[in-house]
């Protein structure tokens, strides 16, 4: 497309996507008004992926985290339930956790010395006698509290708005495909080798639409990776799903097997895993792995079932997307298969990975070419297989929910994102 429809360039940011969501401004990329109106209207509302449970075992546990570019501390107290807080203190603001991760019964500011307890209570305030005179009613400030905090999977999850649905009802209909990618580890995933955390100079929405869905950049920016063994070649046969607008997947069939080095040991997982879900439901086992996919707005997954990631793009500025990545495994496995689990990942979706590596390059060059004046007039493309939508009942003919293109490779659910994004950006 060479030219954006005036019609993109006009009125509330939502209207820079069209309706159908096949047609997006490039200034959504790059306004610094759109991106703080998407920290309000979609960071500040939706559900957002913060951690693991298996990062937060023990009461005391806690994790920092972030919400759009709120800093958050998620601490699991003394009952053993999971809490979630601003990560500021109440007095001038100063974190009030520095660390990552760790086990505390408290967290004391390093400013002033106030201290919150793992529920944000404030329960020490120095020279409260000599200096407030015993007047600051200590009962009445806590750290801020996120809406609401809950789990699926093991996958933490908050929101800062109370009118929030629940996050059963935000998941949806991904919830299914969410029950194949986490069940077929029987006894559940843990995380090892803690986050590996970078920065991509890129706007949060390009690594997220690209998870959601897009098969058709393989064969090109991932030739070099085929070649060197490191991924199969493309089948151009599989499976591209997008469910309540905005969360969408795809998957070839058999998985697409990324760091297909043999490992001893694994090849036998594989095929036990698969017999399992066979025997339960034949039908649902071809959607075993589950594939790469985004759950609105920024938590994305890539299961090759030797290794599960999962990767948040943090928004940081209209230019920039800080990365958290998780190597997730199944915790039955012995610690030689995790290791060589943890390998594997490093090698392709770690920081420094060959898939990482084709991807960011390519997505930093989208900022930097975009970004000029000329450029921002004008739109993107997502018009590929507009029209050949139907339902997954009619056309895979699983008992599954959602909505897939005709053609495997499609850009169905690029355009499921935008018009969640839209929905949410014109909502007052
Ligand atoms: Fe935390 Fe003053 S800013 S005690
Ligand atoms: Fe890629």
């Amino acid at each position: 497309m060479t030219s954006a429809s005036q019609d993109l360039r006009r009125g509330a940011p939502g209207s820079l996507v069209r309706p159908d969501g096949a047609e997006v401004g490039i200034s959504v990329f790059h306004d610094e008004g759109v991106y703080r109106a998407e920290l309000e209207k979609i960071f500040a509302k939706c559900w957002l992926f913060l951690g693991h449970e298996s990062q937060l075992r023990k009461p005391g546990d806690y994790i920092s985290a972030r919400m759009g570019e709120d800093e958050v501390v998620v601490t699991r107290n003394s009952a053993g339930e999971l809490r979630a807080f601003l990560n500021s203190c109440r007095h001038r603001g100063a974190k009030v956790c520095r660390a990552d991760q760790g086990n505390s019964r408290a967290f004391r500011c390093p400013y002033h010395g106030w201290t919150y307890d793992l529920d944000g209570n404030l329960i020490g305030v120095p020279r409260l006698k000599t200096a407030y005179l015993g007047e600051l009613d200590r009962s009445s400030i806590k750290l801020v509290e996120v809406a609401k905090i809950d789990t699926a999977h093991g996958l933490i999850f908050a929101s800062w708005d109370p009118a929030a649905p629940t996050l059963a009802e935000y998941l949806g209909d991904f919830m299914p495909y969410l029950d194949l990618l986490f069940g077929r580890a029987e006894s559940g995933f843990e995380v090892i080798g803690g986050v590996h955390k970078w920065t991509i100079e890129t706007n949060w929405k390009i690594p997220a639409e690209n998870f959601s869905g897009d098969q058709y950049h393989l064969s090109s920016t991932h030739a070099s990776s085929v070649e060197v063994g490191l991924r199969n070649r493309v089948t151009e046969y599989g499976h591209t799903i997008h469910v309540d607008e905005g969360h969408g997947f795809t998957r070839e069939k058999g998985g697409a097997q990324q760091g297909t080095a043999a490992v001893t040991g694994y090849t036998e997982y594989v095929r036990k895993v698969q017999e399992r879900i066979k025997r339960k439901n034949p039908e649902l086992a071809e959607f075993v792995p589950v594939g790469v996919g985004t759950i609105f707005p920024n938590i994305s997954f890539m299961d090759s079932m030797r290794f599960l990631t999962l990767r948040l793009w943090q928004p940081a500025g209209p230019h920039r997307v800080d990365v958290n990545s998780w190597c997730f495994v199944d915790s039955s496995l012995s610690d030689e298969l995790k290791d060589a689990a943890m390998r594997q990942y490093v090698l392709s979706f770690g920081p420094s990975g060959m898939f990482e590596q084709d991807d960011g390059e390519i997505w930093t060059s989208i900022s930097e070419a975009t970004r000029g004046v000329v450029a921002q007039r004008h739109s993107f493309d997502y018009s590929m297989g507009l029209g050949h939508e139907m339902p997954v009942k009619e056309r895979a003919g699983v008992a599954l929910p959602g909505v897939m293109g005709e053609a495997f490779i499609t850009e169905a659910n690029q355009r499921s994102f935008y018009r969640r994004w839209r929905r949410l950006m014109m909502e007052q």
